[in-house]
């Protein structure tokens, strides 16, 4: 029965057959060149792996079903035989998610004067994307985080160009809403699956119940009017500067759609400080990073009327707390046979602390606490997470 553990497809027969997809979709659009495959990068969402294909060093992605690789391991789309199935017709059925996600990237580059890596083809459910390489903001953040606040900025800043109209038409024609943050957050706690993904959750589990309740009633009424285009899944890894920190940055796998203003912001500040607290800091870089966010978040409203900050704020605050949730309860169940990204294994070994940083920041906006108020206390708190 499809949700059942003993039903759920196997990771090692999903990473196979993965290859095998790679290695047919490889051959097809490049007859006769030699490939080879190279290292698997863990990741909870699609199976992703270096591959070279003479001597060009690419990328290769496979998304069963457009759903996370967690969620099939889980057992949601039924098993492996079933999955395989529903794989072949999916991949044969227009506007797949990775269709999608190729279309984003030529958009960023062609419409939008965002640098974004480039689709090197895209055959059989397998997108290929050119290597990117040097530092991302995470490497950057870490080794110096006096320049937070900027960098942060200038990330944003570099996707200004989401907001042409022509952008826009295009965006709405290949919109990913698979990837935003409510839409996770509805689609992971809503309904009767919700307590019972969450009892999975271990000891975190509880709390997370109370906290997946209290951010549903904080949560904004969907907007009204002009929903601006949102790149989607801003994190620091998908961030790179080639050229340095001095350079302009290049982006990788967008989830481009509409959205509310303050998502690209919410998810970037939400997965720096998960990465801040797994990497377990000293005080003066914990100290450095909040400050530099402040910075940022500052940058961003500086044009806005005192009301029109707080609710500003009072909105990044619930997409924060709602990403933080939806990652950190996705590493906590996670099949055991899929490898996660290293940074995972650290975080959900300081689970109370992320859960004590979502307790007192939602309780504060719960009790009706001024939104400024709440964003400066909730980053004293992410110090106070790190402490080590
Ligand atoms: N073209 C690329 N250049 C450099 N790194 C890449 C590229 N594509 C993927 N990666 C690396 O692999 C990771 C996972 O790939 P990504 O496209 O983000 O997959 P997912 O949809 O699973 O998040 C990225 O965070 C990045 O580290
Ligand atoms: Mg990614």
């Amino acid at each position: 029965m499809a949700g059942t553990s003993s039903a759920a497809p196997a990771a090692a027969n999903v990473f196979a057959y993965s290859d095998r997809q790679i290695e047919q979709a490889a051959a097809m659009l490049w007859p006769g060149a030699v490939v080879r495959l190279g290292v698997h990068t863990p990741s909870v969402t699609a199976y992703v792996r270096r591959v070279q294909v003479d001597g060009r060093a690419l990328f290769a992605k496979v998304s069963l079903l457009g759903l996370s690789l967690v969620s099939v391991l889980r057992g949601t789309a039924g098993d492996w035989a079933q999955v395989r199935a529903a794989q072949v017709a999916y991949q044969g059925s227009p506007g797949t998610l990775l269709e999608r996600e190729a279309r984003g990237l030529d958009i960023l580059r062609e419409e939008a004067g965002v640098p974004a890596c480039r689709v090197a083809g895209h055959q059989n459910g397998v997108l290929f994307t050119e290597q990117v390489t040097g530092p991302t903001l995470a490497d950057l953040l870490a080794k110096d985080p006096q320049r937070t606040g900027e960098l942060m900025t200038r990330a944003v800043v570099e996707l200004t160009g989401l907001q042409r109209p022509a952008v826009a038409r295009k965006v709405d024609e290949a919109a990913i809403t698979e990837r935003g943050i409510g839409s996770t957050f509805d689609r992971k706690f809503n309904g009767i699956s919700g307590p019972t993904y969450l009892r999975k959750a271990g000891q975190a589990g509880d709390m997370l119940s109370t906290l997946v309740l209290r951010l549903r009633r904080l949560r904004p009424t969907p907007a009204a009017g002009h929903r601006p285009v949102v790149y989607g899944d801003l994190k620091p890894d998908h961030v790179v500067f080639p050229d340095g920190a001095d350079g302009r940055p290049v982006f990788l796998d967008p989830g481009l759609g509409r959205g509310r203003p303050q998502a690209d912001p919410a998810k970037l500040i939400s997965r720096t400080v998960l990465g801040l607290i797994a990497s377990a800091p000293d005080l003066v870089t914990a100290d450095a990073t909040a400050r530099g966010i402040e910075e940022f978040t500052d940058a961003l409203t500086a044009d806005l009327a005192p009301g029109e900050r707080a609710e500003w704020l009072r909105h990044l605050v619930v997409l924060w707390l709602m990403d933080t949730t939806n990652i950190l309860s996705t590493y906590l169940t996670s099949p055991p046979d899929l490898p996660l990204p290293e940074h995972a294994g650290k975080l959900t070994a300081r689970t109370e602390r992320v859960c004590g940083l979502l307790e007192t920041t939602s309780a504060g906006l719960a009790a009706g606490t001024g939104p400024r108020a709440v964003w400066q206390l909730a980053l004293a708190g992410v110090v106070k997470a790190t402490n080590r």
